[in-house]
């Protein structure tokens, strides 16, 4: 079945919830005016959802446009050549832009992500990545916010999939062998 028996749970629902509160918190003070979330789809629609309500708790006005970006296929493995599959819809010249994405590894998602970003001449583009995989890291980029470092452990839950299981957790865990 597609349960969650099979996972072995590192991040409980609730240590997630006070996460986004804080990170929200953090980035709401960061910025004076309305700024634009860019969610990179699929793997964070379930954190971006999360993130935009705890943002507008802690007093943020936000914009949200969705892009996907595809790297992976259905393994495990990194392809490498990161692929634009679906573009925003709003027009990023002079915003603030927020991207928020689920997992930060090699960082060729998150490197293609933001230099697309600028390059469409965004008056800033930071960052919110709700996993750090530090130490697979192949590209020089880091993210400004950070829900947790993790190590090199395949994970799901929380919108993160396993060949299109296991978003629908409201926990992240580790598929047992
Ligand atoms: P990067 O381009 O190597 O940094 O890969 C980041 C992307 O790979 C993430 O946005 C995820 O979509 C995917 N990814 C990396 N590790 C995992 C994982 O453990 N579970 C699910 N997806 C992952
Ligand atoms: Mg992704």
């Amino acid at each position: 079945m597609t349960g969650g028996s099979e996972i072995e749970v590192l991040f409980s629902a609730e240590c997630i919830a006070r996460r986004v509160d804080t990170l929200a918190q953090r980035i709401a003070a960061r910025y004076e005016r309305e700024f634009l979330v860019v969610v990179v789809l699929k793997g964070s629609f379930v954190f971006a959802a999360d993130l935009i309500r705890a943002l507008d708790r802690a007093g943020a006005a936000t914009r949200v446009d969705f892009i996907t970006l595809a790297s992976y296929g259905d393994a495990t493995q990194s392809a490498g050549a990161v692929t634009l599959t679906h573009d925003l819809t709003e027009d990023v010249a002079g915003c603030d832009v927020l991207l928020v994405d689920d997992i930060l590894e090699s960082g060729r998602t998150l490197a293609f992500a933001r230099d697309l970003l600028a390059g469409r001449g965004a008056a800033s583009v930071r960052s919110c990545l709700l996993l750090d995989k530090k130490t697979l890291r192949k590209v020089p980029v880091e993210a400004d916010y950070v829900g947790f470092e993790i190590g090199p452990a395949f994970v799901v839950g929380y919108g993160l999939d396993l060949a299109h299981r296991f978003r629908g957790l409201p926990y992240i865990g580790v598929p047992r062998a």
